[in-house]
C-alpha cells in the first residue's frame, strides 16, 4: 500500500485523527503567517501590492522546488525547421528510436562536436538505449543500436555523411554546399526563423503598484517581460502585454480619506500631489495612529468597491498621478504595455467567490475564507473584513485570461520571491479545471534580486529603495560623461558631424541599452549585481562592446567598398553554392545559422541570456 493510500484510509477510519491533521495544517499556516510578518517587518521592502492589498500571507520563495507537472511538455510546435539543425536532428533521431525500438522511451541527446574529425553534430544516446534494452532482457551493443538507428534516418539535403564511430556514437557531417546556400539565402532575404504554430499569449509583466513609485525590483520584470513579448511577436504569436498594476484594495481607503482632508476641493480641481510616495507615507501614518481616520478609510474602501461616484473619482485621480510616472519610464525604455490592473477584476472576484462558495470548497478560518490547493499554504479568498486579496484577484485574473481571452500561454514575469504564490494559484486553477497543463502553458517566469556592488539588496546610501527614475537618470549621466570624454579625446570623424541632438540620442541609447543588456545577458534566475561601471565598460559582455563591434563591422563593410547591389549580383551569378572554403568561414556560417536553434531554445526556456548563442547549452 502506498503512503498516500495508507494515510487516506487511516484518516477515514479515525475522524479524530483527521481533525488533528486539519488542525495541524492550520497551525502550520499560522506559523507561516507569523514568520512572514516578522520577515516583512525586518525587510520592510514595502514594494508589493501584497501588503497593500492586506493579504496576510505574502508569498515567498518556496524552500524546495515544487515539481511542475508540465516540465515534459514542449509547448512550441515546430511547423518548419528552417535553419534549426539541432531541433531537426533531435526529431529524426527520436522518430527512429520510436520506430526501431517500439515502446522504449529515451530522449535523443545530440550535441555539437568540437572536433571536425567527428563531424558537426553527434548523437550520444546509444549507450543509454543499450542499457535500457538490456534491462528489458535484450542484449544489443551500443554500436548495434547506433547502426540500427541510422538505417531508419531519412535522407536530408543538409547531411552529407552519417558515420557510426567508436563505441556507438553517430557523427553527422553537414553538407557545405547546403550551408553555403542557406547563408546566401539570408543575404538575399534576411534572417529566417523556424516556423512555430501560432499561439495566443498573455505576458503579465512590469506591474507596479499605484501610489508607490516603480523601483528597481520592477525594472527586471519590465525589461525581461518586454523582451519575452518581443520574442513571441517575432515568432508571429498573438501577444497581449498586460500591466497587472496594484490599483485596488484597502490601501486606497486611507489614500482617499487623506485626499479628502488635504485637498477638500479635489472634485473640482486636480490635486497637486507632487510626491505620491510621501503622500502614501503620510496616510499610512495616520491610518496607524488615528482610529477615527482608520474607520473612515475603511468606509472609503466599501464605497469604492460599490462604485460610489465621488470616491471613484478620487481613486482615479490618485491612479492618474502614478500612471504619469510609470508612463514616463516606459517611454524612456521604449516599452509598450496595456494597463489592466487588479481593479479590472472586481466584479469577476465577486462572481468567483460566489462560485467557490456554491461549490462548498472554501474553508472557514477565523472569519476568513481560505482555499487549499494541495499545498501547505492556502489561498486567502475573503479576508475577515469581507475584502478580497492579491490571491483572489490573481485567481479571477487567471480565469479571465483562460476563458475570456482564450489565451494558450500565460506568462507571469514576476520576482522569484512570489514563486509560492504562483504555485498555489496555478495549482488551484488546475484543481478547478480552469486548464490542462498538457495543453496550455501557464508559467511563472521568476527572476532574482538586484544587488548592490556590496552584494546586498540594492539600496540608496540611506537605506531606501532606489527609484527607477533616479536610476535611469544616473545611467544617462554616466553614459554621457563617458562619451563626452571620448569625444574630446578622439575628436575623430565619429563625433565630428554629430549634432547635439544626435549626441544626446546616442548617449541615451547607450545608457538604456546597457541597463537592459546587463539584465538580459545574465541568467534571470540568479540575483545580479547592478554596477554602472561594469555595464558601461567597453570590454567584456556588455552592450557597449556589442555596439562597438557592430560599428566596427559597418566600418569594415564601408571600407571594403563593395555595394549591396554588387554583392547581390555576385550571388545571383554564382556557379553552384556560395563558397565556404576556409574552415573559419564554414565555422562562422554555422554559427550564424545557429541563431534559429537558439531562438527555439529560448522559446522553451524563456531564459533570454541564451539568445546570445554562446550561452546556449
Ligand atoms: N503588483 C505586484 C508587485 O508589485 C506584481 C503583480 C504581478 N502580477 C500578477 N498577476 N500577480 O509585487
Amino acid at each position: 500500500m502506498n503512503n498516500q493510500r495508507f494515510s487516506e484510509e487511516l484518516l477515514s477510519e479515525c475522524p479524530g485523527l483527521a481533525k488533528k491533521v486539519t488542525e495541524n495544517e492550520k497551525l502550520k499556516y499560522r506559523i507561516e503567517i507569523l514568520k512572514r510578518s516578522i520577515e516583512e517587518r525586518n525587510n520592510d521592502s514595502g514594494s508589493t501590492s501584497l501588503q497593500a492589498n492586506g493579504n496576510d500571507v505574502p508569498a515567498k520563495q518556496p524552500k524546495k522546488d515544487i515539481k511542475k507537472d508540465n516540465s515534459n511538455v514542449s509547448y512550441a510546435k515546430i511547423v518548419e525547421y528552417g535553419n534549426s539543425f539541432l531541433a531537426q536532428f533531435k526529431d529524426i533521431f527520436s522518430k527512429s528510436i520510436k520506430e526501431t525500438f517500439e515502446g522504449i522511451e529515451e530522449p535523443a541527446v545530440i550535441v555539437e562536436t568540437n572536433n571536425p574529425k567527428f563531424g558537426d553534430y553527434q548523437f550520444n544516446s546509444a549507450m543509454a538505449l543499450s542499457k535500457k534494452l538490456s534491462s528489458l532482457g535484450h542484449k544489443v551493443s551500443p554500436r548495434d543500436v547506433a547502426l540500427k538507428l541510422t538505417e531508419k534516418l531519412p535522407k536530408l539535403q543538409l547531411i552529407d555523411k552519417v558515420e557510426v564511430a567508436g563505441a556507438g556514437f553517430v557523427n553527422l557531417f553537414l553538407n557545405r554546399d547546403e550551408i553555403g546556400n542557406r547563408i546566401a539565402e539570408i543575404y538575399n532575404n534576411g534572417v529566417s526563423l523556424p516556423k512555430v504554430e501560432k499561439r495566443r499569449v498573455i505576458v503579465d509583466f512590469s506591474s507596479p503598484n499605484i501610489a508607490k513609485e516603480m523601483h528597481v525590483g520592477h525594472l527586471r520584470s519590465t525589461i525581461i517581460g518586454d523582451s519575452i513579448s518581443r520574442l513571441f511577436e517575432l515568432m508571429g504569436f498573438d501577444v497581449l502585454r498586460l500591466n497587472h498594476i496594484g490599483d485596488w484594495g484597502t490601501q486606497f481607503g486611507m489614500l482617499i480619506a487623506h485626499l479628502q482632508d488635504s485637498f477638500p476641493n479635489y472634485l473640482n480641481e486636480t490635486p497637486p500631489i507632487g510626491n505620491l510616495q510621501a503622500f502614501y507615507k503620510e496616510s499610512k501614518k495616520r491610518f496607524d495612529e488615528e482610529p477615527e481616520f482608520k474607520a473612515r478609510a475603511y468606509q472609503c474602501v466599501v464605497k469604492l468597491q460599490s462604485y460610489d461616484t465621488d470616491i471613484v473619482n478620487a481613486w482615479k485621480m490618485i491612479c492618474d498621478v502614478s500612471r504619469e510616472d510609470f508612463e514616463r519610464i516606459y517611454r524612456r525604455l521604449d516599452i509598450q504595455i496595456n494597463e489592466r490592473g487588479e481593479s479590472f477584476y472586481q466584479s469577476r472576484m465577486v462572481d468567483l467567490v460566489k462560485e467557490l462558495d456554491e461549490q462548498g470548497i472554501l474553508q472557514e478560518d477565523e472569519g476568513r475564507k481560505i482555499l487549499f490547493a494541495g499545498l501547505e499554504v492556502p489561498l486567502t479568498i475573503v479576508k475577515s473584513d469581507g475584502g478580497n486579496t492579491y490571491d483572489t484577484s490573481d485567481l479571477a485574473a487567471i480565469k479571465q485570461r483562460l476563458f475570456e481571452e482564450k489565451a494558450d500561454w500565460l506568462i507571469y514575469v514576476v520576482d522569484a520571491g512570489q514563486g509560492l504564490h504562483f504555485d498555489i494559484i496555478f495549482a488551484a486553477a488546475r484543481n478547478l479545471h480552469f486548464y490542462d497543463p498538457k495543453e496550455k502553458r501557464v508559467e511563472h517566469v521568476g527572476f532574482g534580486l538586484v544587488l548592490g556592488e556590496d552584494k546586498k539588496k540594492f539600496k540608496t546610501r540611506s537605506g531606501d529603495t532606489i527609484r527607477l527614475t533616479d536610476l535611469l537618470d544616473e545611467g544617462v549621466k554616466r553614459a554621457k560623461a563617458k562619451m563626452e570624454a571620448k569625444r574630446v579625446e578622439k575628436s575623430s570623424d565619429t563625433y565630428e558631424n554629430m549634432s547635439e541632438e544626435e549626441f544626446q540620442k546616442a548617449y541615451e541609447a547607450v545608457a538604456y541599452g546597457c541597463i537592459k543588456y546587463a539584465d538580459l545577458s545574465q541568467n534571470r534566475r540568479s540575483d545580479y549585481v547592478f554596477s554602472f561601471d561594469k555595464m558601461l565598460d567597453d570590454r567584456g559582455n556588455t552592450a557597449v562592446y556589442l555596439l562597438y563591434a557592430y560599428a566596427r563591422i559597418r566600418s569594415i563593410v564601408r571600407k571594403a567598398g563593395v555595394s549591396r547591389d554588387e554583392l547581390l549580383s555576385y550571388l545571383k551569378n554564382l556557379q553552384g553554392s556560395f563558397p565556404l572554403e576556409h574552415s573559419a568561414e564554414f565555422k562562422l556560417a554555422k554559427h550564424i545559422l545557429k541563431f534559429s536553434d537558439c531562438i527555439l531554445m529560448v522559446l522553451d526556456s524563456l531564459l533570454m541570456h541564451q539568445v546570445n548563442c554562446r550561452n546556449a547549452a
